[in-house]
């Protein structure tokens, strides 16, 4: 058993539920954070103070972060694209301000209709606003692995970026792989490189399983420095405004995965397990996740009806 303690930060309500066709309604997204509330998790990402034209999904969010019931020890934190979020995401209590902007040009302008440089400007006047309050600041830099649009992105780029808002003296930051396109080694190099230039942040991966990958990425990632990843439950999730896009890596998965190898994450898997089984009857679909459906590898299984027959058989020809 290693031990080493891993932090899980769930994103099913926002990264999750903003790609769903189906209106989730309020009541039950509060019942499935309050449950979720309960499971161990260290950050839970409720919902996004966006635009509730661009994000129809999460246009409850006000009302969502006033009914949770909130738990001492698990951060609150929400999605805040631009001033006017900030504002709301301040009325609503957020323990943290989840900041985003893309490190793709091109993603950037479709998912927040601003360039760069618009999107830093008004993240940095959030950033000085938030300064002497107790709201804690996280950069989340959307198409860190790649673009769907651009293709490759380069982490001197990416680095960059953190870079600027490390001079602003964020908590944290968040490498996010909004479509999947990190592979094993860019996830290790990635992790290894701003780790060893950002001592001082909080560095969150947050990875796409959108090519199979995500598993992998996590355990390169921890190689590199890692402890702290997003994920979602039942491997819900994806950007509207990438194409392509699918689930998060899912939360169930990466613990049971991690559990097994003896890292420390926390999570209390039987309740996860157990609110990952209700997502179809609440989101009208299947969902990817694999642990949900499979079991825990510590599950066991009866044999079949007739094994004691079929033993008898089996020994009688080996007798021979
Ligand atoms: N919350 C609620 N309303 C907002 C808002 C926010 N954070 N930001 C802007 N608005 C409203 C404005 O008040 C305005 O309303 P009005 O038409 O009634 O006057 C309208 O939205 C347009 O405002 P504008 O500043 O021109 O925004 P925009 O249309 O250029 O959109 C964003 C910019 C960032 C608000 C929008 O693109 C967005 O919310 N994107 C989020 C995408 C996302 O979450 N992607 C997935 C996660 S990575
Ligand atoms: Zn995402």
């Amino acid at each position: 058993m290693n031990g080493k303690r891993i932090y899980m930060q769930e994103v099913a309500t926002r990264d999750g539920f903003q790609i769903e066709q189906q209106f989730i309604p309020t009541d039950d997204k509060i019942a499935l954070i309050d449950a979720l509330s309960q499971a161990g998790y260290a950050k839970i990402e409720v919902t996004s103070f966006t635009s509730p034209s661009a994000i129809p999904a999460l246009r409850d969010a006000d009302e969502l972060m006033a009914r949770i019931a909130r738990v001492p020890g698990v951060v609150y934190t929400v999605l805040v694209p631009n001033a006017r979020g900030a504002e709301r995401a301040m009325a609503a209590r957020a323990d943290e301000f989840n900041l985003v902007m893309s490190v793709s040009e091109t993603h950037n302008i479709a998912n927040l209709r601003m360039t760069r440089e618009q999107s830093y400007q008004g993240l940095k006047s959030v950033i000085d606003a938030a300064r002497g309050t107790e709201v804690a600041i996280n950069v989340s830099l959307s198409t860190s692995f790649g673009c769907p649009m651009e293709g490759p992105v380069a982490h001197t780029e990416v680095l960059a970026w953190a870079d600027r808002f490390a001079q602003l003296d964020v908590r944290g930051v968040t490498l996010c792989d909004t479509t999947g396109m990190a592979d094993p080694r860019a996830a290790y190099e990635l992790t290894h490189a701003f780790k060893a230039r950002f001592p001082q942040l909080e560095l969150t991966l947050h990875f796409h399983n959108t090519r199979g990958m995500g598993g992998a990425n996590v355990l390169t990632a921890i190689e590199a420095g890692a402890n702290r990843f997003d994920a979602s439950l039942g491997g819900l999730g994806g950007c509207p405004y990438a194409p392509g896009a699918t689930g998060n890596i899912c939360t169930e998965d990466t613990a049971h995965m991690l559990d097994a190898m003896g890292y420390d994450t926390g999570l209390m898997l039987d309740r996860v397990i157990a609110a990952a089984r209700q997502l179809p009857a609440l989101i009208g679909h299947d969902i990817p996740g694999q642990v949900a459906k499979a079991g825990l590898i510590a599950e066991r299984h009866a044999p079949p009806a007739d094994f004691a027959a079929i033993r008898e058989r089996a020994l009688a020809r080996e007798a021979q």
